[in-house]
């Protein structure tokens, strides 16, 4: 968790910093600091709460044309003004951000503690700065000590250091993303792109070992033996729009309403003659593929549902898993079995973990993706990408819909190549009818009566999601985004298991949210009235003419499309039902309490 920035080069820094935690705070809010020099001491200015508060408590800013920023989500110690980063050494001459957790921070700091050095927080990245500060001492030389630093650290960092008296920054990584970016005048280095996007596209993606040291008018990257390397530099094809607001109250709303745009993209030239085509992997890629494994947490886990499924009718055999727990419940795995990771931003520490398992077991590993150059797209042997642009709230929405579709396209290409599968008779139609998907999401945008029922609903005590087959995966996904935004008690359900415990808490004050469409929704409607009955009241989401359209107490219509693209429909009525819930109740919909975007810790 937690985001880091840097930036070098002519003219203040404060500003750039300040703007680029912002665009990082996804990836925690509890609190956010900087750390400015420009020749006359480090400045430190931090507190607990968001880049916003901290905005607050500077009066003017800081001078120094080279800084370091972070914005945290705590691991170590609570967040507290003193456990905020920039941290330093005793002195204050060297500072530190750090995103990642520190495993021998204890004995480390009970070493240099008998050193003399004194610590002010309870954090494991403190031990950082006077690692740096004591082989400074040692070594004379910084760059030396800050390699002598990070080979002293067991666990995962990104880091970035500044030192006073000098005109550099001085960054490592190992475990935890870090970019680098190059403007004309100034570079950068963060955590991920959006902290820089407005001022430049072009970027390094650093890989594990990497010690980069940025000076005003030059960079160089070396491995931790001091050993020069050479990094491509990629073009990040991201506008900086992506990264904003825009005219929306909330990133989530602006992210529902991007999904028509997200999808075209994820689509585009993905479906030739009638074939799926993905360029990173061309037709007979998967035809040594005997089985599929899924690993992936939350969302990421609804849209595998989703898409294992497929797989499955195509009788190619497959499991769904969840990244936490693929040790314990992943069966045999070989060179045959292709595991795919889901993740969104490529960095989620359960799913790279399942992934490192799977792989050490002797699988096939392709990551699902929506972040060029993450930590899941680099370690696995291939990487696909779901086109969906960046995602700034912290609830999963455009990313979710992208997934689900890259997946399902994913199926298609397996089930074309894997000899003993069997693609599905409407195979043709299903592709066919892709291209309507963005058109009918927009009609969805346009219609929806969600924030109506937001409010008719809004005193309930529970909301149970139900669904079956694909509808269950959306009936899950629904749960757990409203649950997530709105601190509401949400529950998602296979339809039949309502009656085998979960009705005991059904009264007129648990509307069952009922995802009719695709297959199984026979099963949905006898289950929706057993819940009827009981008092509660009905909302069909679905086409108009679903099973429940006469007994339904409301709906939250999708236009009629092929099964496989209706559940996708219905999740966007549910991504609206949730926001809307979320922000009739005043919650702080981008940032929910306790959450961060990218979970970098298992
Ligand atoms: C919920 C949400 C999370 C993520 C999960 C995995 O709205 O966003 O449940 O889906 O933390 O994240 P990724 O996909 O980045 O691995």
């Amino acid at each position: 968790m937690c985001g880091i920035i840097a930036r070098i080069g002519h003219g203040d820094a404060a500003e750039t910093l300040l703007s680029g935690l912002e665009n990082l705070e996804y990836r925690g809010y509890d609190s956010a600091g900087i750390a400015v020099q420009n020749g006359s001491g480090v400045k430190v200015h931090k507190c607990s709460g968001e880049v916003s508060d901290l905005k607050s408590t500077l009066s003017g800013r800081p001078n120094g044309n080279m800084g370091i920023g972070h914005t945290r989500w705590s691991t170590h110690g609570p967040p507290t003004d003193e456990n905020a980063h920039p941290h330093t050494d005793t002195v204050g001459d060297v500072a530190v951000v750090h995103n990642g957790v520190i495993d021998n921070y204890d004995e480390l700091r009970t070493e240099l503690k008998a050193k003399g050095h004194e610590f002010e927080s309870d954090t494991d990245t403190e031990v950082i700065p006077h690692l740096i500060d004591e082989y400074r001492e040692t070594t004379g030389d910084t760059e030396l000590a800050v390699r002598r630093a990070v080979e002293t650290l067991e666990g995962s960092y990104a880091i970035a250091a500044i030192v006073d008296g000098e005109e550099a920054v001085y960054a490592a990584r190992k475990g935890s993303p870090l970019v680098l970016g190059l403007d004309d005048e100034e570079w950068f280095l963060a955590s991920d792109v959006p902290a820089f996007l407005d001022h430049t596209d072009e970027v390094i993606y650093l890989e594990d070992g990497d010690l980069v040291v940025l000076e005003p008018d030059s960079y160089r990257i070396s491995d931790l033996e001091g050993t020069p390397v050479e990094r491509a530099v990629d073009t990040v094809d991201w506008d900086p729009e992506d990264a904003g607001k825009g005219e929306y109250d909330h990133y989530m709303l602006k992210e529902i309403n991007s999904q028509p745009t997200a999808l075209s993209n994820t689509i585009e030239g993905r479906i030739e003659d009638g074939e799926v085509a993905f360029e990173e992997l061309p037709a007979g890629s998967f035809a040594d593929v005997e089985t599929v494994q899924f690993v992936a947490c939350g969302t990421s886990y609804h849209a595998a549902m989703y898409s294992g499924q497929l797989l499955r009718a195509a009788g190619i055999p497959t499991e769904v898993l969840r990244a936490s727990e693929y040790e314990a419940t992943s069966g045999p795995v070989d060179e045959n079995t292709l595991v795919v990771a889901v993740t969104q931003s490529g960095e989620t520490a359960d799913t790279l973990d399942a992934v490192r398992t799977a792989t050490a077991r002797g699988a096939r590993s392709l990551a699902v993706t929506n972040v060029v150059g993450s930590t899941a797209a680099r370690e696995a042997d291939d990487a696909i990408y779901i086109r969906a642009g960046p995602e700034v709230g912290v609830a999963a929405t455009k990313t979710y819909s992208s997934q689900a579709v890259t997946l399902a396209l994913l199926t298609q290409r397996l089930a074309a190549d894997v000899p003993t599968a069997t693609p599905a008779d409407d195979r043709d139609a299903m592709l066919e009818t892709l291209a309507d998907l963005p058109e009918h999401v927009e009609t969805v945008l346009e219609t929806t009566t969600a924030e109506q029922l937001a409010e008719e609903t809004l005193d309930s005590t529970s909301y149970f999601f139900i669904g079956s087959r694909l509808g269950h995966s959306v009936a899950l996904e629904g749960a757990l985004k409203f649950k997530e935004i709105t601190y509401e008690h949400a529950e998602g359900f296979a339809s039949g298991e309502l009656k085998h415990g979960p009705l005991a808490l059904v009264t007129d004050e648990t509307p069952v949210i009922a995802v009719l469409t695709g297959s199984g929704v026979e099963k949905t409607k006898t289950n929706a009235i057993e819940a009827n009955s009981r008092g509660a009241p009905i909302i069909a989401v679905g086409p108009d003419d679903n099973p429940l359209a006469d007994v339904a107490d409301a709906k939250l219509s999708v236009p009629e499309t092929h099964p496989v693209w209706a559940g996708l429909l219905a999740n966007v009525q549910l991504q609206l039902l949730s926001y809307h819930a979320a922000d009739l109740l005043e919650r702080p919909i981008d940032k929910p309490r306790n959450l961060a975007k990218s979970v970098t810790v298992e």
